[in-house]
């Protein structure tokens, strides 16, 4: 028996090449475009007339002006942090001493674990948000409750055990080992189960000691198809408290690239304050920038170089970094992105914003193709974006002479109402 093709109509924006390298005529847009979805899998795109022609038994939903786009796909976020989002007055080190810790030590009992879990999943399909990938906490039920809710959305989701073993609390602490036999576990249990993959997490190297790390760097060379991820240089007294830590190490990125934990498949979280060495190898390797402008704002990390990076070659994808980040919406994460280029004289194309927000993310995911993209074979993770959703947005959308002009107040002042629709593999989750 055939299953059910549904025909989506509406504005489309697809990305033809990267509007970092070629601009924005890197794009194709259609006013009246179509998604053609079967089985949770988009199979072909193009112009509404063309496709509903060629389709004529498909099941047709007509969005209107409403703008056919992926699902934004957050590169890195912090479920267990979704209660104490927006905690105030604090920097780095005390911010997570004394509003993260806390709140992390909650997650021993899976009920909660369970419950944060479905409110921080249900709040990223209210704003668009398709694909995330979260650190959890030190608790392997963390784990579990993050991919079954995932798993119970059909939602792609990217998640591991957070290790520290020093600089924590007793109640947030593993050990070397633990840390290796628990993610090891998860690893076996998680990753490539349906749309979940592993990423091994060593929070970051003022948490864990060298024997930690090499223990996740041998974990992560057994297991070469697991991301790693792990935040880099977010501010300069924690650059200071690293190297205190490490006297041996050359800078920060040493500490985990002398461990096995410097790879293609790693992102590194933040990445403001570089050496020149670290960019270069950084670089070299084609590991993957996490930029997270709400978090770099609100706790006051600094100025993330868009245009230094870009000019490299760096591979970078874009982040809600939630609690650090004060917003749940990739829009609001992308008007963050824009405002902290304009403080560095780069103004950012709303083609590059939308780039970094879905494909830029996919990358550094190495899920290009399967998510971040509405093509052929891809999953049918979408949104439908309302480019009118509040009478600010309207009036100014409606003087628009082109998509971007149309697009770009719903990024600089769009929130969880400019997503009209959001879908799941094909299924509709909101709207
Ligand atoms: N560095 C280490 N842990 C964290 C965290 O939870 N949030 C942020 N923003 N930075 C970190
Ligand atoms: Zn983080």
């Amino acid at each position: 028996a055939r299953m059910m093709m549904t025909l989506h109509l509406g504005q489309t924006l697809t990305f033809t090449g990267d509007p970092f390298r070629e601009g924005p005529s890197a794009t194709t847009h259609s006013s009246r475009g179509a998604v053609l979805v079967e089985g949770g899998r988009v199979i072909e795109t193009g112009e509404a007339d063309a496709l509903r022609a060629a389709h004529p038994q498909a099941d047709v939903r007509d969005h209107g002006d409403g703008l056919i786009l992926p699902g934004f796909v957050d590169a890195h976020m912090h479920y267990p942090q979704t209660a104490m989002i927006a905690s105030w007055g604090k920097r780095l080190i005390d911010w997570l001493n004394s509003y993260t810790f806390p709140e992390e030590g909650k997650f021993a009992d899976r009920a909660y674990a369970d419950e944060i879990a479905a409110r921080t999943l249900d709040l990223a399909i209210a704003n668009g948000t398709t694909a995330l990938t979260s650190f959890c906490t030190i608790h392997p039920g963390s784990v579990d409750a993050f991919f079954a809710a995932a798993e119970a959305r059909g939602m792609a989701g990217f998640a591991g055990k957070t290790c520290m073993d020093r600089n924590a609390p007793d109640y947030l602490s593993d050990t070397a080992q633990s840390a290796h036999d628990d993610s090891k576990t998860l690893i076996e249990r998680w990753h490539g189960k349906g749309r979940a993959t592993y990423v091994i997490t060593p929070r970051f190297s003022p948490t864990s000691s060298p024997e930690q790390l090499g223990a996740l760097g041998a974990l992560w060379v057994a297991n070469p198809t697991c991301l790693m991820q792990t935040h880099l240089s977010e501010q300069v007294d924690e650059i200071d408290w690293v190297k205190g830590l490490y006297p041996q190490a050359r800078d920060y990125l040493d500490t985990y690239e002398a461990h096995g934990l410097l790879g293609e498949r790693g992102l590194y979280g933040h990445a403001i304050h570089l050496e020149p060495r670290e960019a270069d190898r950084l670089r070299e390797v084609g590991a993957g920038l996490v930029h997270c402008p709400t978090s770099n704002t609100f706790i006051g990390s600094g100025l993330f170089d868009m245009a230094a990076r870009v000019a490299e070659g760096q591979r970078i994808g874009l982040a809600s970094d939630t609690g650090g980040g004060s917003s749940f919406s990739m829009l609001r994460v992308m008007g963050a992105a824009y405002e902290i280029g304009q403080l560095k004289r780069n103004p950012i194309h709303p083609a590059q914003l939308l780039w970094l927000a879905t494909e830029g993310s996919a990358r550094v995911l190495h899920a290009q193709g399967e998510i971040g993209r509405l093509a052929p074979g891809s999953a049918a993770d979408m949104i439908v974006l309302d480019l009118a959703s509040t009478p600010a947005i309207a009036q100014r959308s409606a003087l628009a002479s082109d998509i971007w002009e149309a697009l770009f107040p719903t990024i600089m002042m769009g929130d969880d109402r400019a997503i009209a629709k959001t879908y799941v593999a094909g299924r509709q989750m909101k709207g």
